[in-house]
């Protein structure tokens, strides 16, 4: 059973088990239990049978849930059940009911007890560790949160047979994400026909891409430097969310920025991995883009917070596992983002 330990002022245990859900417990007598209303009545079944909770609150599916109004609610719902401060919440749901739920644990009381059980790839390989929790406003995404580490993070295989592929895949790309920026040989593994729940080495393989964010957030849980790196793929990505009002989703955004990425190091610094990036675009078989303006693109480049006057600043790659932070000029930006629209856009047909 692969248990990964998150270091910081409060540590914490991952546990990758096939079947964990129905072992876990909490040392809390009195539990709210917050859920994805669109998960299915068995996930929901099992984690109450694991941690018995007083009440459990259905959250509106995906980021319908990460918003001010769908948040008063649940704490207005543990201040009526008079949930104390040694208490506990745990959240089960992808990365957007994980959010939540750890943000109403951050603030409700000043902060009880936090736990929890994602149910996506995406969740378990990236929202449920580091402790980033949020909400989002009507003017951007996340843009409201707290830092709020879980005190255990269960992550339980047999709860991804339920996934959409199409949702599965886009949870991938933060797990390839973690291969080039860390741990290169969780390329091929991911890209193998192993890599899905129940076939041998998948646990390992979870657990692996997991390690590499639980490493990166124990020495830097602030983004104060290495966390930075994370973002591989995440500046394009968030354009491309932004532009399309989310009609890419995020992971096929992170599985088209990882390659601009990519394209750019080799401009950049002369390390060509577009082969890698291209490779998981076609096993990531993402949503086709819609006709892209770089100019409109680069208007919501500008705007992330990694930017200043002389450029964007980009995470490139010297090589695999070799993130580095650069600032690239917008003349660069404009004729690589050529070449990668060349490559990826439906008419080119990258085999899509
Ligand atoms: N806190 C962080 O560090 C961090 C990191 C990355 C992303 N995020 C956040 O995560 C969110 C995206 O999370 P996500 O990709 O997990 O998607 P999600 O939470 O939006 O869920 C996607 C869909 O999958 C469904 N679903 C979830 N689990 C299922 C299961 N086991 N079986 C069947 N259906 C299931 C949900 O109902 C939903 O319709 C975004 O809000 C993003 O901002 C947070």
């Amino acid at each position: 059973m692969p248990q990964i330990e998150v270091g910081g002022a409060q540590p914490y245990t991952v546990t990758v088990e096939a079947g964990v859900l129905g072992r876990a417990s909490v040392p809390h007598s009195r539990v709210a239990l917050i859920v994805d209303a669109g998960l299915p009545a068995e996930w929901v079944k099992r984690a109450e049978q694991a941690f018995h909770p007083e009440l459990t609150i259905e959250v509106p599916s995906g980021d319908a849930c990460k918003t001010l109004e769908v948040l008063g609610g649940v704490l207005s719902k543990l201040a009526l059940s008079n949930l104390p401060r040694d208490g506990a919440v745990i959240g089960l749901g992808g990365g957007a009911t994980t959010d939540l739920a750890g943000f109403a644990a951050a603030s409700y009381l000043r902060g009880v007890a936090y736990y929890s059980v994602p149910t996506t790839l995406l969740g378990m390989v990236d929202a449920a560790v580091g402790g980033k929790t949020g909400v989002n406003l009507p003017e951007g995404k996340n843009l409201v949160g707290a830092f709020w580490p879980p005190r255990a993070v269960w992550c339980d295989p047999e709860l991804l047979s339920s996934l959409p592929p199409a949702v599965f895949r886009e949870g991938a790309a933060e797990a390839y994400k973690h291969g080039l920026i860390s741990d290169p040989s969780l390329l091929p593994r991911i890209l193998s026909p192993g890599f899905q729940p129940g076939q041998p080495g998948f646990e390992q393989t979870l657990a692996d891409a997991i390690t590499v964010k639980a490493g990166v957030v124990t020495r830097d849980l602030t983004e104060q430097g290495e966390r930075a790196f994370l973002n591989f793929g995440h500046t394009l990505a968030h354009a491309l969310e932004a532009v399309t009002h989310h009609g890419v989703s995020h992971g096929d955004a992170v599985g088209y920025g990882m390659h601009y990425a990519a394209l750019l190091s080799r401009e950049v610094g002369g390390a060509d991995l577009s082969g890698h990036t291209r490779r998981f675009l076609e096993w990531q078989q993402p949503k086709s883009l819609p006709q892209l303006n770089f100019d409109e693109l680069n208007t919501y480049m500008a705007r992330d917070k990694k930017a200043d006057s002389t450029g964007v600043r980009f995470v490139l790659l010297h090589d695999l596992a070799r993130p580095y932070l650069e600032r690239v000029p917008e003349a660069v930006l404009r004729s690589v983002f050529e070449v990668w629209q060349s490559e990826v856009s439906p008419a080119q047909n990258l085999s899509f």
